[in-house]
């Protein structure tokens, strides 16, 4: 299976190569690209956008990208005792074709992500254990939970296929003004409904049995999502393809493909904090009247401000979480309130009290990933095993007892919760955020037109939120913002686009 996938990535990526940019022949000749293009937020969908909007508008639009704390945003690392480790966004999977794309192009190398081998804890023992042998893993599997888990596996794969759609369109140019109606464009009615319904309704209706999904399902949406079941069947469906194997990261960690991104896009890097966005009438050196958009930001103690004619907003707007006020707009800029959830990102070097979990010694124990059922009582999501960022780095880290474990948990944990798992540990550092969204279906995500040449990113994210989307979100906003510029309307929420692009080929 791993080399037929391959071959299909292969020829998809090929046909993009081949189809990129050649859709704007057919549409009208361009009028004059804009002056200044505002980003806000270098995060993955922010750098992905300067990217593409490069490539659409040429060289003579000025980029500038503002961003308020780290290039990368939720592609992160913290760095412990010399060595640094990803922990926001941090594998990606053979079939996410831009981020593929990205470090091809960039010239950056990748570095595989093995998981190793995973248990299920239930709190009070693992329901679940893999084995290094394919065959008994598949005993296993089958024993327990019937055919559940290939039956599994091709819910998953008919979904990730269909949404492999996404990436021709964009090859061919087309551009969608709302998450829906790219999800439509998709799978239709169907696809789209899968942000209506709980990951559980959908499996549960598919035939699942309670066993496979509160053993298997719930811990993996645990650990990638920080909820269980109950979140939108998209989401779901992405947070499973995360189990699948033939994962990799970047080398020397995944945020250089976004700084790699800003470089390529010869943008303007701005460290500053946006506080409003107003819409004003300013006049052009052509001596027109034109409507633009005044950017207020802070860098320092110091507030500067710059016009444009588009801006793209790379950053939650949800619950006021980037602070930007939008001030003087003809009708007002919609309010998002749907929240992100709050997690707490843990690394500890230290050696597991592997009789937690197990009743095997402490040195047969031999799992690195420790997922946890609902039901379990545990204060953490989940525990892995951690490699640092730079391959060179990940031998001498090998061997013996005492490894870098990372745990996600709602709360910061306390001292005694951490001597709970670990016998002893050298440190404990953590990082707080606000890392997704809390997934409440029926599910309306947020517009990506704001106003006029005014768009937003994000609310890609209540679909699914992920590396591969935000990508996909900026790619999309790019194109879409180039074809609203040129009036290109056929370019713009095609349906029936699947039928129309198979008779083409
Ligand atoms: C999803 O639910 C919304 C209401 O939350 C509704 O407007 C929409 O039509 C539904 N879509 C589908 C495809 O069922
Ligand atoms: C390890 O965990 C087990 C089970 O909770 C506990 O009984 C034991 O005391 C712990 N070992 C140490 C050294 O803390």
């Amino acid at each position: 299976m791993g080399r037929a996938v391959a071959a299909r990535v292969g020829s998809l990526f090929r046909l993009g190569l081949l189809l990129g940019g050649l859709g704007s022949l057919a549409s009208a000749e361009p009028r004059a690209p804009p002056d200044r293009i505002a980003i806000i937020g270098a995060g993955i969908g922010g750098t992905s956008s300067a990217y593409y909007l490069r490539k659409k508008f040429g060289n003579d639009v000025k980029i500038d990208v503002f961003e308020r704390e780290e290039v990368g945003g939720r592609l992160a690392t913290l760095k412990v005792q010399g060595h640094e480790y990803e922990v926001g966004g941090s594998v990606i999977h053979p079939l996410n074709l831009h981020m593929k794309r990205f470090v091809k192009e960039l010239g950056l190398s990748t570095v595989p992500v093995s998981g190793g081998l995973m248990g299920v804890y239930n709190g009070k023992t693992l329901v679940f254990e893999e084995s290094s042998w394919f065959i008994i893993n598949m005993i296993k599997l089958v024993w327990r939970y019937g055919f559940q888990s290939l039956r599994m596996h091709m819910w998953v794969e008919d979904l990730l296929d269909k949404f492999m759609r996404v990436y021709r369109y964009q090859s061919h140019d087309y551009a969608f003004s709302s998450v829906e109606k790219l999800m439509h464009a998709i799978g239709g009615d169907d696809y789209v409904g899968l942000l209506n319904h709980t990951l559980r309704e959908s499996l549960q209706r598919a035939g699942f049995s309670e066993t496979f999904l509160n053993e298997m399902v719930a811990p993996i949406m645990r650990v990638n999502f920080g909820q269980s079941m109950d979140l939108n069947a998209f989401v779901g469906a992405v947070s499973l393809t995360a189990a699948d194997s033939n994962l990799w990261a970047v080398e020397g960690g995944n945020k250089v493909v976004c700084s790699g991104l800003l470089q390529a896009a010869n943008s303007n890097l701005i460290f500053g904090s946006v506080m409003s966005i107003e819409e004003k009438t300013r006049t052009k050196q052509t001596g027109n009247p034109t409507k633009m958009y005044e950017v207020t930001y802070k860098t320092g103690s110091e507030t500067h401000s710059d016009f444009y004619d588009i801006v793209l907003v790379a950053t939650p707007l949800n619950q006021r979480m980037s602070g930007i006020t939008f001030l003087n707009f003809d009708s007002p800029i919609e309010e998002f309130q749907e929240p992100y959830q709050h997690l707490v990102t843990t690394l500890v070097k230290g050696e597991l009290n592997a009789t937690l979990f197990s009743s095997r010694s402490q040195d047969q124990f031999g799992l690195s990933v420790i997922l946890v059922t609902d039901n379990s009582d545990m204060f953490i999501n989940s525990l892995s095993i951690v490699s640092p960022v730079k391959e060179k780095e990940r031998p001498a880290l090998a061997g013996g007892g005492t490894h870098v474990w990372k745990t996600f948990s709602r709360d910061v944990l306390t001292k005694e919760q951490i001597s709970k798992l670990f016998l002893s540990y050298d440190y404990a550092v953590r990082k707080t955020w606000l890392s997704y969204p809390h997934y409440q279906p029926p599910q309306k995500c947020p517009s990506i037109i704001l106003h006029d040449r005014l768009y937003y990113l994000n609310g890609i994210e209540f679909a699914a939120s992920c590396m591969e989307m935000s990508a996909i979100a900026g790619y999309n906003a790019a194109l879409l913002a180039y074809h609203r510029w040129n009036g290109n309307a056929d370019m713009i929420d095609q349906d029936g686009l699947y039928e129309k692009l198979k008779t083409e080929l």
